[in-house]
């Protein structure tokens, strides 16, 4: 029995191989077989098939198991390319038995395509690699095909690349079936929240189109004035200016009305002249003293206390008659014409000036006599 327990898995397929080849006999050969064999690996064994085929009998199974062990190489087959190989031999019963020898090197060669092709949907799945013939795998994929689970541990490429696409299968698969979502309940809805939006968009439409008809009415309102105010200028500019002087006659009064030795100031600001009541040269005589000065045109003043006309600007001096005694005035001031209307009145035309350096003064127009 210690025997037994020490033998391996290969020395176990190669002792059953040579008991099936014996036609079943060695009762003591087959024994362990039975012992240490799985249920899985315990069929073959006791098909009458396998029984049926053998054609040597007269070598003893513990004989035959015993050179078989060292020709199968242990270490070499894996557990799934002995049982494939124990399969096949099954399966091709009519093969020459003869020994063991031949059998383990044919297991090895030829059965392993047909043994793998023959596995679970399952374990081809798990590991596709597996199926090829001559893909790689160890002894940790081999066994993890057969219990159905996912192998630990270190993985190679084609296994990886598998693995990634057998995922990405079924999270395809889990999208297509994922279900509906839910329609949303009615106390969820905002249904007060939607008429408030629509209210505060018209308000804004509203709004934007107030303002940009404000903005057109607007700018028509700007273009009319404009054009208004260019129709105008353009009448203004159709009438010119026209200057508005007073005019160059103007009465002063009736003679009477002035006392002798009177100068007359209230037509100075309006006219520029003084009425003056005087004499000159001997003679009593009413004239208009023009009021600008013969130095640079200043207007000089009436002093009344000393009797004479006193030019501001640079001092110039002039006797009520209107000659110069001071200042750089160089020539007495002028006198205006001067004639009795038809009413009566005096008349004063400022039209015509005369001159006393000129002798202008003697001119009948420049006086009237009193
Ligand atoms: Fe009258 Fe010079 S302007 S004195």
């Amino acid at each position: 029995m210690a025997d037994k327990k020490k033998m391996s898995v290969e020395e176990i397929l190669a002792a059953c191989r040579t008991n099936v080849s014996a036609g079943g006999g060695g009762g003591a050969a087959a024994t362990p077989l039975t012992e240490k064999a799985s249920p899985a690996e315990e069929a073959p064994a006791a098909d009458a098939p396998i029984a049926e085929t053998a054609t040597t009998e007269d070598s003893p199974a513990p004989a035959a198991a015993k050179p078989a062990a060292p020709k199968a190489k242990p270490g070499a087959m894996s557990v799934a390319e002995m049982l494939a190989a124990a399969r096949a031999e099954k399966s091709g019963g009519e093969k020459p038995a003869t020994p063991a020898k031949p059998a383990a090197p044919k297991a090895e060669a030829k059965p392993k395509p047909a043994a793998e092709a023959k596995a679970k949907p399952a374990e081809k799945a798990a590991t596709p690699a597996a199926a090829k013939p001559g893909g790689a795998m160890d002894t940790a994929s081999i066994l993890a095909a057969v219990r159905g689970v996912s192998k630990t541990g270190p993985m190679s490429k084609s296994e990886a690349a598998a693995k990634a696409k057998t995922e990405t299968d079924k999270g395809a698969k889990k999208k297509i079936a994922v279900p509906p979502m839910p329609a949303r309940p009615e106390y969820v809805r905002p249904a007060a929240p939607v008429a408030a939006e629509e209210s505060r968009r018209s308000f804004f439409a509203s709004f934007s189109g107030v303002l940009v008809g404000s903005s057109l009415a607007l700018g028509f309102a700007s273009l009319a004035v404009t054009h208004l105010l260019w129709a105008l200028g353009l009448a203004r500019f159709m009438f010119p200016n026209i200057l508005t002087e007073p005019p160059t006659k103007f009465k002063v009064g009736f003679p009477d009305t002035l006392a002798p030795g009177q100068v007359d100031e209230r037509y100075k600001a309006q006219f520029g002249v003084w009425i003056v009541k005087h004499e000159y040269e001997g003679q009593s005589q009413i004239y208009a003293v023009k009021s600008v000065c013969t130095h640079l045109g200043c207007t000089p003043n009436w002093l009344e206390a000393e009797q004479k006309f006193k030019c501001p600007c640079h001092g110039s001096g002039f006797y009520k008659d209107g000659v110069n005694f001071e200042g750089p005035a160089p020539r007495p001031l002028e006198r205006y014409a001067i004639r009795v209307a038809d009413d009566g009145q005096l008349e004063v035309d400022k039209s015509r000036t005369f001159h006393e350096e000129l002798g202008e003064w003697k001119k009948t127009e420049s006086f009237v006599p009193v």
